[in-house]
């Protein structure tokens, strides 16, 4: 995404960045330097048997959550697949929205609170900026264990797993690892990234970084499975969840990010950090626990995967696969059972019963939620908000509508779940002071979608949608269930509705200059029979739904479309928007998507080593003009690892992504490691973290 265009917050002083770059740049693909162990053992779909147990626990191999009874399929599966040659063409729509012309793309640009001048068509073919005409990279194998950036580029971390954040923290040592240093270092497995600017000089900025999910497979010597860890280990590893704030410093625009111990620096965890319950299911007798009576303050937050930055500096991050982390029981609430809540757990349960349902029912109950953190104030106490409904958040993408509503878009990642939209009851002010915190997202409307296909032109690649109210009003419009219910057990609610069943929606994202909104349908390879916007069965690749609203973001219906079915470009199944084979590159499950200011759409993607042997990637994407669907790979990250949390300023030409779990594939353990990414030599483990890509200078 790019760096929000709040207003800076005030700049504090502080000492000069004492942290070097520990890794040399480099550039270009570095192969045959380890020989990886062999990729086995992927389950359901595209991941590693190491990835579905520690970040899923597993959830591909637990019965299949329930899901809406789908509108009928049968006028589509009678549709003609020949959409290659249907529309070999170019689509009249596609023209018409090519030519936006420079003066309307600045205008688009400016009232939309674009901090760029956007010069050129949004999502044009090629990127623009400092990022136009890129020498596009790759294909690049999955067994590379290395960043691969264009030529006339570089690279270095930024930061990394174990790296200090708080100001005192102790520098990374794999041997002597504690809890206590942890809580003060850098999280394992970023995900979402953002970085908002720290006062006005454009040297200085707060580093906000998801922390998803551990493998304590190799980060632990010795670990055999989830019984073997050692009590202190387990500590680790929940301070190892969460999220960070760090401060970062440069010497100036397009110059590299160093991440610097100060103030600012905090970490949030799965252990220790407090969040406020905020709306209409705080109190609730859904979520009080014995440690929380009143059901209104939660110790910890789980599986923080994508997130989004508010207008106003804030810090939004989704609970994704909490489901993982909890034993089941009898007494687990049997409405929770959609949400496919593990039988065994990670071994949390061991040292906390708040992870075993058979002592503490209602704590999971307390996860699966959206949450607000305020980065600019290290002491504030972060919130769970309970009226953006309880599901396997992968984020929430906010903007201001017309009327100074806020508006999220939200995915729920499991194939079969659905695609939601809050809008908030109160309105913000249109550019909102950044660092100040509010209670917009505590109330408001909650809407599932529903899609539905006209047929002509290009059959299933367009149609009409509409959003299916959950709440309205502070009240429940889903028959027999109360606001509380709707809320907590949400994905019941938008069966119960009709909402329509995507393949696995990760992160959406509105375009801020086209106001058209891409949500990434990662891959379902469960499908079994096309639905509207999934037009493909045993769906392995993924593909990207393009959402045009009637009005601004609080419009009750739509049309959509399918810019890209991704895959090998040579396999019939996939779609991108007509280009032929040779115009693209290949692209597989999709997960982030972000916006450079000039619109620029750019997809980072999660499981292309499982899918098509190839490294995952971030790709820049074309959506309008002759080009559109056009794919190009701008970077690929190390073996065993996935790209997340692209954040892509093409003004200064700085590309910034997480490295998510390097060196995780099946066999490997910390006494045989397959990566060494950031490569810096001075551990023996690969460490999560955050990559920026400039030009070499
Ligand atoms: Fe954590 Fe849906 O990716
Ligand atoms: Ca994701
Ligand atoms: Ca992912």
């Amino acid at each position: 995404m790019t760096t929000t265009s709040c207003s800076p917050a005030p700049e504090a002083r502080e000492p000069e960045p004492r942290v070097a770059p520990r890794t040399g740049p480099r550039t270009g693909p570095r192969r045959g330097l380890r020989q990886p162990l062999p990729m086995t053992g992927h389950t359901l779909g595209s991941r590693s048997a190491q990835t579905c147990h520690f970040r899923c626990g597993d959830a591909c191999l637990t019965p299949r959550p329930s899901s809406s009874t789908a509108p009928p399929f049968e006028e589509l599966a009678q549709q003609a697949v020949g959409r290659r040659a249907l529309l070999a063409g170019l689509g009249a729509a596609a023209v018409a929205g090519a030519a936006l012309a420079p003066r309307q793309a600045r205008a688009a640009g400016r009232a939309r609170g674009s901090r760029a001048a956007a010069v050129v068509a949004p999502g044009a073919a090629a990127p623009a900026g400092a990022l136009a005409g890129f020498a596009p990279v790759g294909p690049v194998p999955a067994d590379v264990d290395d960043v691969v950036v264009p030529d006339g580029w570089e690279w270095h971390c930024v930061i990394a797993w174990g790296d200090p954040v708080v100001a005192g923290a102790p520098a990374f040592d794999l041997d002597a690892q504690t809890p206590e240093a942890q809580l003060t270092q850098f999280g394992y497995n970023c995900d979402y990234l953002t970085v908002l600017p720290l006062g006005g000089s454009g040297k200085r900025a707060l580093l906000v970084a998801n922390h998803e999910y551990t493998n304590e497979n190799i980060m632990f010597p010795g670990y055999t499975d989830d019984a073997s860890l050692t009590a202190e280990q387990r500590m680790i590893s929940m301070a190892a969840h969460g999220m960070s704030v760090v401060e970062v410093r440069r010497d100036g625009p397009g110059r590299p990010w160093r991440s610097l111990p100060s103030r600012y620096g905090r970490r949030i965890t799965a252990s220790t950090t407090p969040f406020h319950l905020t709306g209409p299911v705080a109190g609730s007798e859904l979520v009080r626990t014995s440690a929380d009576p009143e059901g209104r303050t939660v110790v910890g937050t789980l599986n923080n995967c994508a997130g989004g930055t508010t207008p106003w500096g804030t810090v939004l991050s989704g609970e994704e696969n909490f489901q993982g982390y909890f034993r089941s029981s009898d007494r687990l609430d049997p409405r929770n059972g959609v949400y496919g809540i593990s039988d065994t757990g990670r071994g949390w349960d061991l040292g906390d019963e708040r992870f075993d349902t058979a002592k503490e029912p209602n704590e999971v109950n307390r996860f699966g939620w959206i949450v607000e953190v305020n980065p600019f104030d290290p002491f504030s106490t972060p919130r769970k908000h309970t009226a953006m409904g309880r599901f396997r958040h992968e984020g929430a993408t906010p903007s201001i509508a017309e009327d100074g509503r806020v508006v999220c878009y939200m995915g729920d990642d499991t194939g079969g779940q659905h695609l939601y939209k809050f809008v908030s009851r109160d309105r913000v002010a249109q550019r909102p002071r950044s660092g100040r915190e509010n209670d917009v997202l505590e109330h408001g409307d909650l809407y599932v979608a529903r899609f539905a296909v006209d047929g002509e032109p290009s059959s299933d690649h367009d149609g009409t949608g509409e959003w299916l109210p959950l709440t309205l009003g502070g009240r429940s419009v889903v028959p027999g269930m109360s606001l509380e219910e709707v809320l907590v057990f949400t994905r019941t609610a938008a069966a119960a509705v009709g909402a329509t069943p995507m393949d696995r929606p990760e992160d959406v994202e509105r375009n801020p200059v086209t106001g058209k909104v891409y949500m990434a349908c990662t891959n379902n390879s469960g499908r079994r029979e096309p639905g509207p916007a999934n037009p493909r069965v045993r769906n392995r690749y993924g593909h990207v739904v393009e959402i045009t609203e009637d009005g601004d973001q609080t419009a009750t219906t739509f049309t959509w479309a399918l810019p890209v079915v991704c895959g090998d470009p040579e396999d019939p199944s996939t779609y991108f928007s007509g280009l032929p084979a040779s115009e693209v590159m290949p692209i597989a499950c999709p997960d982030n998507v972000a916006f450079d200011a000039y619109g620029g759409l750019w997809v980072s993607t999660d499981g292309q080593p499982g899918s098509l042997d190839l490294a995952d990637a971030l790709h820049h994407v074309a959506t309008e003009g002759p080009f559109r669907g056009k794919v190009t790979t701008f970077l690929t990250v190390p073996v065993g690892a996935e790209t997340c949390g692209p954040l892509v300023d093409a003004e200064e030409g700085s590309v910034m992504v997480c490295v998510q779990h390097p060196g995780e594939v099946d066999g490997a353990s910390v006494e045989n490691q397959v990566s060494r990414f950031p490569y810096d030599g001075a551990v023996r483990v690969p460490r999560p973290g955050v990559v920026q890509a400039l030009p070499r200078r």
